[in-house]
């Protein structure tokens, strides 16, 4: 089966492209009013993540509606320490909540290792999905890195600093490696039951990379990232790790084909320092979707400028807020579809 649109596989992997393939963090969410429309018909979001027919109905929206050229699956990385037995829930305006965390070496031992299997809700989305999709564009599937997952497990709801996270990390690093070991062996094998179930490309998010010294970043995180990497052979993958600029020529040693970056992030300055190995992803400021239709478009521009047509695909440097107007989101993407290449 050939896909119609298959910019992004070829983008990712350093191929020729005619023009920019542009998709967004978190486009399958708030910010689409026929998304809210479908999560109103659940009780909670954790049973929303777990109906496959919804699920796949809101990763195609923002195909059909922004006209982007893939479709990301509509899940959450938190699914993964549910499957290892530590279930969380989306508490409304606050976010995630975890009842019980990891302390102990005790709790460590008691978590599983997932197969994949416990996870069939999502590889039955995937399944839905790809149908519906019918080879229109690519789908991504992802994770979390063990990193940001540990942050959680640990910590039990979000933080701005993440110190007990840490603190882990300075007091049990013996400990910190077994988790994060787990947490390493069940991710390879949830993301390879979502490429069997037919993710056509996978996307790693280190949300919280920022909150660690580089050192701590290449002990505890990059490690686990590059085995996830080196595991995962079927597909493209892509590595989002939000505000570690330090790390971005380690990263570019994993064997990732794309790197993505924030809005913090100069585009002249990572090409520089990639040169030429990678593909890389982002990075407008979600604010900017805030900004008048004008001022949208020639940041926008400058932002293809920057980085080029080839080896680069257009994002931006983190999810959308579930404020922004959609229509400012569609000229977002028009505007790259649109630019004289
Ligand atoms: O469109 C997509 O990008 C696919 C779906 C997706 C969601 N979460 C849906 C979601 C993806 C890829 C994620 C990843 C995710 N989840 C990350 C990594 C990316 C990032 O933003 O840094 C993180 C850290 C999480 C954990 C998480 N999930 C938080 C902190 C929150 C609450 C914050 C918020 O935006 O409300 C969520 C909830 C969540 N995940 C929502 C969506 C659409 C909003 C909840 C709702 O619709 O009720």
């Amino acid at each position: 089966m050939q896909l119609q649109n298959d910019l992004i596989l070829r983008a990712a992997k350093g191929e020729q492209v005619e023009r920019v393939p542009v998709w967004l963090m978190r486009q399958a969410g708030r910010v689409l009013p026929e998304y809210r429309a479908v999560r109103a018909k659940t009780k909670n979001f954790i049973e929303f993540v777990k109906s496959p027919e919804l699920a796949a109905e809101v990763t195609v929206q923002p195909v059909d509606i922004l006209g982007v050229d893939a479709a990301i699956i509509f899940s959450d990385i938190l699914v993964i320490p549910e499957a290892m037995g530590l279930p969380y829930q989306m508490i409304e305006t606050k976010g995630p909540w975890f009842e019980n965390t990891i302390q102990t070496k005790q709790d460590i031992e008691k978590l599983n290792v997932c197969d994949g299997s416990e996870l069939k809700y999502v590889t039955d989305a995937i399944s839905l999905t790809k149908k519906e999709l019918n080879n229109r564009v690519p789908l991504i599937g992802f994770c979390g890195a063990p990193f940001t997952i540990l942050a959680y497990m640990i910590e039990g709801s979000g933080s701005k600093t993440f110190s007990k996270a840490k603190k882990f990390l300075y007091t049990q690093p013996q400990l910190a490696h077994a988790l994060l070991e787990k947490i390493t062996a069940s991710s390879i094998n949830y993301l390879k039951a979502q490429v069997a179930a037919g993710a056509n490309l996978i996307q790693i998010f280190d949300s919280w990379a920022g909150v660690l010294s580089p050192q701590q970043y290449s002990e505890f995180s990059l490690h686990y990232i590059s085995a996830i990497c080196d595991a995962i052979t079927e597909v493209p993958k892509i590595v989002f790790a939000k505000d570690a600029h330090y790390a971005l020529p380690d990263i570019a040693k994993t064997k990732c084909n794309v790197i993505g970056l924030d809005w913090t992030m100069d585009a002249e300055q990572a090409k520089n320092t990639i040169a030429g190995k990678k593909t890389l992803q982002g990075n407008a400021d979600p604010c900017l979707l805030y900004a008048d239709y004008e001022t949208i478009k020639i940041e926008t521009e400058k932002m293809l400028d920057k980085f080029g047509k080839q080896n680069y695909i257009a994002n931006l440097g983190h999810g959308l807020y579930p404020d922004l107007e959609k229509e400012k989101v569609k000229h977002f993407v028009r505007v790259i579809k649109n630019y004289k290449y």
